[in-house]
């Protein structure tokens, strides 16, 4: 058996936006199916890559002589591992069926997330594993699911934040006031306020009638980016989710920070075609506040979503 540590890191495509993640990285990048290795990330583009759904932080290269030796090593790193696999799927299986399992069922939010590293690896051929203990993804393959509620939300938005709230350790508590940008039809909003949270919902659309009907929530029919953080007071957590102008979102999102008016923050940056150069800065700028972290949420789609809280979770 030989472990060799690796220099580079190990990106796994968002399914459909490999591309964006292709472009992050750039020509000298090793590809293994759904898999991306490129040595020296922090030459990577113009920066950090965010259209990953998990990258691999320290990776080695593990190469064994049997399934139990695989499985032997690895179980003596630590406790978890999620396999990707795009080869050698059968020869896989029993090497995870040699480690401790990993529940694939959805979670009930709230749900805490344990502070247990969650590591990674696959299988290049029969004997030659890439392998990773720490990575940037808490969850199995930076796969999350919950049980869904069908009947309270009037959308499916309310699985990215909660997505959000896993991964921050923290949520609104009771009678927290809240800021809902871009609220419409309703769905972070009922969220938030079944945490029991007071909800201001800003958007132009009506928040749909059972929403607007639960307790704490109120609607303010404007522009959420001509709402002064003064006009409406101290909040525990700005929510943003506003489709369109990610170029009003930076300077709005400044203001509130400037103001010292808001202390946890969640917002969706949305992307209007091929990440570009403009898109691409405006994402490392996010990054770059402190405190934060620009992420491609398992419930994304064609954006990413920065967080921010003051405590840690
Ligand atoms: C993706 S939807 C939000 C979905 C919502 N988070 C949910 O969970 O149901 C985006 C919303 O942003 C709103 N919007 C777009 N520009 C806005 C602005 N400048 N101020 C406030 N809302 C805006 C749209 O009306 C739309 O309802």
């Amino acid at each position: 058996m030989i472990l060799r540590p690796l220099t580079g890191q190990v990106y796994e495509a968002v399914t459909g936006f490999a591309d964006h993640l292709q472009q992050e990285l750039g020509p000298d990048t090793v590809s293994w199916g759904p898999l991306y290795y490129r040595e020296h990330p922090d030459g990577i583009g113009q920066g950090p890559g965010f259209w990953n759904r998990n990258s691999w932080l320290a990776p080695f290269q593990l190469t064994f002589d049997s399934i139990a030796e695989a499985a032997t090593t690895l179980r003596g790193i630590q406790r978890n591992w999620a396999p990707t696999l795009f080869t050698q799927f059968r020869r896989g299986a029993l090497i995870q069926s040699q480690l401790p399992s990993l529940t694939a069922k959805p979670r009930r939010f709230p749900w805490r997330l344990p502070d247990v590293p969650m590591g990674a690896w696959t299988l290049l051929d029969s004997h030659t594993m890439i392998a990773s203990a720490t990575c940037s993804s808490p969850f199995p393959g930076g796969i999350i699911t919950f049980e869904e509620d069908t009947a309270g939300p009037p959308s499916r938005a309310y699985l990215k934040l909660w997505e959000a709230l896993v991964r921050l350790r923290q949520w609104p508590g009771p009678g927290e006031r809240c800021l809902d940008a871009g609220a419409s039809p309703g769905g972070w909003t009922w969220a938030l306020a079944r945490l029991g949270a007071r909800v201001i919902a800003v958007d132009r659309a009506p928040l749909a009638d059972r929403v607007l009907a639960m307790p704490g929530v109120q609607w303010i029919r404007h522009d959420a980016f001509t709402l002064k953080p003064e006009d409406l007071g101290p909040i525990e957590w700005l929510c943003c989710d506003v489709i369109g102008y990610p170029a009003r979102l930076y300077p709005w999102i400044e203001r509130w920070l400037d103001s010292g008016l808001c202390k946890n923050c969640i917002c969706t940056i949305k992307m209007q075609g091929k990440p570009d150069k403009e898109q691409r800065e405006l994402s490392q700028r996010f990054a770059a506040l402190p405190g934060s972290t620009v992420v491609h949420l398992y419930h994304n789609k064609h954006e990413l979503t920065w967080m921010r809280a003051l405590k840690p979770g």
